[in-house]
């Protein structure tokens, strides 16, 4: 096992070394560009770093987390597409910089090239990656419906927020890990309880993106500030904040989530003081704490020595104090 920084430099290697510039440019330049902006390859990390918590060579791994990066950077495409999100990793989106059909051909090639790196495994760990990717990447789309079902939706439960980032963001942390332990070879058991402490830890990661994408820093976010609150996301942020709001508070937050101005910038201020005085700002907070807790406890129980335990728990508080 190495420090997480290692990882992240061995993978980005792997990446570039495999991510190459093919004609036609107008499908490949747009995976290239969205691919080498970076981002955090948490994902990535994530597998490399399990196959060698459950003792093997984070080698075997790369493949598979080439596969979920890639996986995760088409989901991005065709989910800024849907966001109608200007701002990824600091630079124009790809169909902001292209076109619509740009961030549709692209994102659906990534989506195939993803499948074709689990063609380097044995045919039984092949199977393996690839039945649990397949489950996946459905119910990433079936998270992502209900995000966008939800938009016009006014009666969203706080049950079906949790379900819904489940399905479109924790599933895939999970699985990242999970592929880890599968190619490591490790038991059933192992893989079920990696798997639950990938899915709590994504819960709270997708809690603290929707906070950030409220109350993060413009300068270094990344993100088009307020995004959510544009595009009337029902995040934990609203849901709480209605749940608690006095019955002025919630009259106007109603109205806000209603109106669609030509500068939002009125309406993305007005949201958030509402998120800050109903307190729902701070039990955001307090969600993502709870939920990134409750991956430790699952972590507890792992038969794994104290040394893995603590680098997995040092990178879920690294994730909490996370400001992109
Ligand atoms: C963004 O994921 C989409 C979510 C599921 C919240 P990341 O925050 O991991 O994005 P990058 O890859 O680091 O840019
Ligand atoms: C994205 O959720 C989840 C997937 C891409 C599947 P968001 O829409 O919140 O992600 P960002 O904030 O645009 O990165
Ligand atoms: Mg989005
Ligand atoms: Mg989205
Ligand atoms: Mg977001």
């Amino acid at each position: 096992m190495q420090p997480v920084a290692i990882y992240h430099k061995h993978f980005t290697a792997y990446l570039e070394e495999n991510i190459q510039s093919r004609e036609p440019r107008g499908l490949y330049d747009p995976i290239l560009y969205i691919l080498n902006l970076g981002g955090k390859r948490i994902r990535p990390i994530l597998t490399l770093l399990t196959a060698e918590i459950f003792g093997k060579n984070y080698q075997e791994a790369l493949p598979a987390a080439l596969a979920i990066e890639v996986f995760h950077n088409f989901s991005l495409v065709h989910d800024d597409i849907m966001d109608d999100a200007p701002l990824r990793r600091g630079k124009e989106t790809v169909h902001e910089k292209w076109n619509l059909n740009t961030g549709i051909l692209s994102g659906d090639a990534m989506l195939i090239l993803a499948y074709q790196y689990f063609e380097k495994y044995n045919p039984e760990t092949f199977q393996a990656l690839a039945k649990l990717f397949s489950k996946t990447a459905l119910a990433v789309c079936e998270g992502q419906q209900w995000d966008v079902d939800f938009e016009v939706r006014d009666d969203v439960t706080i049950n079906e927020y949790l379900k819904m980032i489940e399905y479109k963001t924790a599933v895939l942390v999970a699985a990242a890990m999970k592929m880890g332990a599968i190619i490591a070879q490790t038991s059933k058991e192992n893989c079920q309880k990696i798997y639950d402490f990938g899915l709590n830890l994504g819960i709270a990661f997708q809690l603290q993106d929707d906070y950030l994408d409220a109350f993060g820093n413009p300068e270094t976010f990344g993100k088009q500030v307020g995004g959510d609150i544009i595009e009337n996301k029902k995040t934990y942020l609203y849901l709480k904040a209605l749940e608690l709001a006095s019955a002025e508070e919630k009259n106007s937050l109603l109205d806000l989530y209603s109106i669609q101005p030509n500068d939002n910038s009125e309406k993305v201020a007005s949201v958030k003081e509402i998120f800050i005085q109903t307190k729902s700002s701070k039990l955001t907070q307090e969600a993502i704490a709870l939920f990134t807790e409750k991956a430790f406890t699952v972590l507890e129980t792992l038969e794994i020595g104290d040394a893995q335990k603590s680098v997995l728990r040092k990178f879920g508080e690294s994730l909490m104090k996370r400001d992109v």
